[in-house]
């Protein structure tokens, strides 16, 4: 492994990877692929952007003329696809780009990992591809996908692809399914930056339904990490959960994040649930940690550490809010509010 292409390279997790790496390994090059969606920064890569491992196209996953030249052109051995739609609430106002992205540019992606004959294609998946998890069970790598988004059903779809590659083809592949990532550079769409930005602003913080959904928030450098375990550690066709294996309701992370900036529960708005929102994920993490990884955060401590970075970082965060995310938030937002019953 020398040369790695990491598509979506600069979107949240997929930016905070790249740091990582080159941090770490000093004789690695990383090629970012990224087509630079409303998601797709180029400031998250500020820190590398004059390092002369670090290499920037931008292109179409589906686009399987620029994948193949760019693999050519850096003589490139290894594949991380990152690039995805990746917010379900979007994928429910319009599925079309999830298709498009998550399910036939990743099949793209895999067919030119075979027809170069890559050392290693590996998928950054999520735990929402196994569906709402019941109480007294967390999910295996071998359980059933069960997906229920349309985000979930194009990633589910992604890893059957994957899988398929490995079964008919050899291909040397692997899979991560992370749980919620949180940290610096994620887009004000997702939950966590979402009610940091507008907590620090004194704006409501719009809790789906009664806010006792479970999710696993995890620190993004943990994730970062598991992954690069994954990619030297990792057996060929294998699946691994990555995720701290202990969930919360959002309600408490909310209290988290409150104390953290210390602002008022009034700011709390109960607001219309989300179709088929999943009540519960939980992940069984100890395959990954079987490979040695272990994360370094708890998700109380993970909540607290973003909240603190986006308090520090208006810079990144305000300009995005200022843009096509003001036209977002009101289609997703603006009638939930007015009908919302406070905390
Ligand atoms: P993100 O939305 O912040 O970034 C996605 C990146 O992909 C952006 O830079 C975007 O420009 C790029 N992209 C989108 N479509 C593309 C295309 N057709 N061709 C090339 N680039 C394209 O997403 P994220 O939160 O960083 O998630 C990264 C990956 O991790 C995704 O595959 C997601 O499904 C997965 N994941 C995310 C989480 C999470 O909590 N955010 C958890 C588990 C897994
Ligand atoms: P999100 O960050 O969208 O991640 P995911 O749906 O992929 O888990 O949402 C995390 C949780 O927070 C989820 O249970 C939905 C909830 N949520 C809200 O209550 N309000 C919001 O405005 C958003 C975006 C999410």
């Amino acid at each position: 492994m020398k040369n790695i292409l990491v598509t979506g390279g600069a979107g949240f997790i997929g930016a905070n990877f790249v740091i990582y790496m080159l941090e770490k390994y000093p004789d690695y090059n990383i090629i970012v692929y990224d087509k630079l969606t409303y998601a797709g920064n180029m400031d998250n890569l500020l820190a590398v952007s004059d390092d002369p491992r670090f290499d920037f196209v931008k292109g179409d996953i589906c686009d399987p003329e620029t994948v193949a030249d760019t693999i050519r052109r850096f003589g490139i051995d290894t594949i991380v696809n990152f690039a995805a739609e990746s917010h379900v609430d979007r994928s429910i106002i319009d599925p079309d780009a999830f298709i498009k992205t998550d399910v036939y540019g990743t099949y793209v992606l895999l067919e030119a990992a075979k027809t170069f004959g890559l050392e290693r294609y590996h998928q950054i998946s999520t735990d929402e591809v196994y569906g709402h998890v019941p109480f007294g069970h967390s999910s295996v790598e071998t359980d059933n996908l069960e997906p229920r988004s349309p985000y979930a059903a194009s990633k589910a779809s992604g890893d059957l692809m994957v899988n398929a590659y490995f079964v008919t083809y050899g291909l040397p592949v692997t899979i991560t399914r992370g749980s919620n990532n949180i940290g610096p550079f994620q887009y004000p769409e997702k939950v966590v930056p979402l009610f940091a930005t507008n907590a620090i602003d004194y704006e409501p913080l719009p809790v789906y339904g009664d806010g006792k959904q479970m999710r696993d928030y995890q620190y993004v450098g943990d994730h970062c990490s598991a992954i690069d375990v994954v990619l030297h550690k990792g057996k060929y066709g294998e699946a691994y959960n990555v995720g701290t294996g202990t969930e919360m309701e959002n309600l408490e992370m909310v209290e988290i994040l409150l104390e953290t900036l210390n602002r008022p529960k009034i700011l709390i708005r109960h607001v219309a649930d989300r179709p088929g929102h999943d009540r519960r994920y939980s992940l069984n993490v100890a395959k990954v940690r079987a490979l040695g990884w272990e994360p370094e955060h708890t998700p109380a401590e993970a909540i607290a550490k973003t909240v603190q970075w986006y308090a520090e970082n208006e810079w990144w965060w305000r300009k995005i809010k200022s843009g096509e995310f003001k036209a977002y938030y009101r289609q997703q937002y603006e009638e939930r509010l007015r009908n919302a019953t406070p905390s």
